[in-house]
């Protein structure tokens, strides 16, 4: 019994020392022409309450990584742990068209155990957290590209998960809209002790959000450089540090891919 008690506060202070603990992970695909290592001995931890992007040229394997990271599927190697299960913000906000914005919400509650009568005011306040209050009884098709992301991210608070993976989440939408989600996901993030992987291809929008830039190569996806991004918020993507960093990440960004166009 004793040890028990041991191992499970061992596991606390473990889950609580990293959101992410990604360790020596490796992908391979098998196809038709035999098999492809996408993913070469990535390693990499995400802090508590810690705000991390992935970046990298399209087809290198972060799409991979994160569906790694949200246990959609195994690696073909080495290990990954996460603290409780992450919740997940995809490009496409995958929302039932035929729920209204807060009965999706409420779906998201229930499969989370809150008790029917608390889920339409806690989906109300998290439609207000992500400043679509009054949107609660509007079909999807109602609303705009942004405002389906703001549910989709709703949604995906509604999890109350510690760690919160999203893939290119705004990457469909236009450029003023994109510049105010960066804005809310940052407002939300800290003012939430959440912790954020955040998968993109676009180096400004990497530097504008994140406290820690990592680089992955292409064919295969390896850690090729990481940055610490100490430039404070509210940054905005047009900031003159945001711009000077980007420009050194994308000088880096350019010979990964000259590299690979090489081989
Ligand atoms: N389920 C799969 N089966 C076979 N190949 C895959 C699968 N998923 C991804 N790939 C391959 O892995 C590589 C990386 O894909 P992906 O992770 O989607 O890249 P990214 O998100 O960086 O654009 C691509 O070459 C892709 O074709
Ligand atoms: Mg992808």
């Amino acid at each position: 019994m004793a040890t028990t008690l041991a191992t499970a506060a061992e596991g606390a202070v473990a889950a609580a020392a990293h959101a992410a603990r990604i360790e020596h992970v490796s992908k391979s695909f098998s196809g038709p022409a035999g098999s492809q290592l996408v993913l070469d001995d990535i390693s990499l931890d995400v802090a508590p309450g810690e705000f991390v992007t992935i970046l990298g040229a399209s087809g290198c394997g972060k799409s991979t990584l994160l569906n790694l990271v949200a246990g959609l599927d195994r690696p073909t190697a080495g290990s990954i742990e996460t603290a409780g299960r992450p919740a997940l913000m995809f490009q496409e906000h995958a929302l039932f068209p035929w729920l209204t914005a807060g009965k999706n919400i409420e779906l998201a509650l229930r499969l989370r155990g809150v008790p029917k009568s608390d889920r339409k005011a806690e989906a109300e306040r998290l439609l207000e957290l992500v400043r679509l209050g009054g949107a609660y009884g509007k079909r999807v098709h109602e609303l705009s590209g942004g405002m389906r992301q703001r549910v989709a991210m709703a949604r995906a608070l509604a999890q109350d998960s510690r760690l919160l993976l999203m893939d290119e989440p705004f990457a469909a939408l236009d450029a003023i809209t994109r510049d105010v989600l960066h804005g809310e996901l940052t407002r939300i993030w800290e003012e939430t002790s959440l912790s954020v992987l955040f998968v993109t291809h676009n180096v400004r929008e990497a530097v504008r959000l994140a406290q820690r830039v990592v680089l992955l190569s292409s064919r295969p996806g390896r850690v090729a450089k990481e940055w610490t991004v100490g430039i404070p918020q509210p940054r905005r993507i047009e900031d003159a540090d945001v711009a000077e960093l980007s420009l050194e990440i994308t000088e880096h960004l350019r010979g990964e891919i000259r590299r690979h166009g090489q081989h």
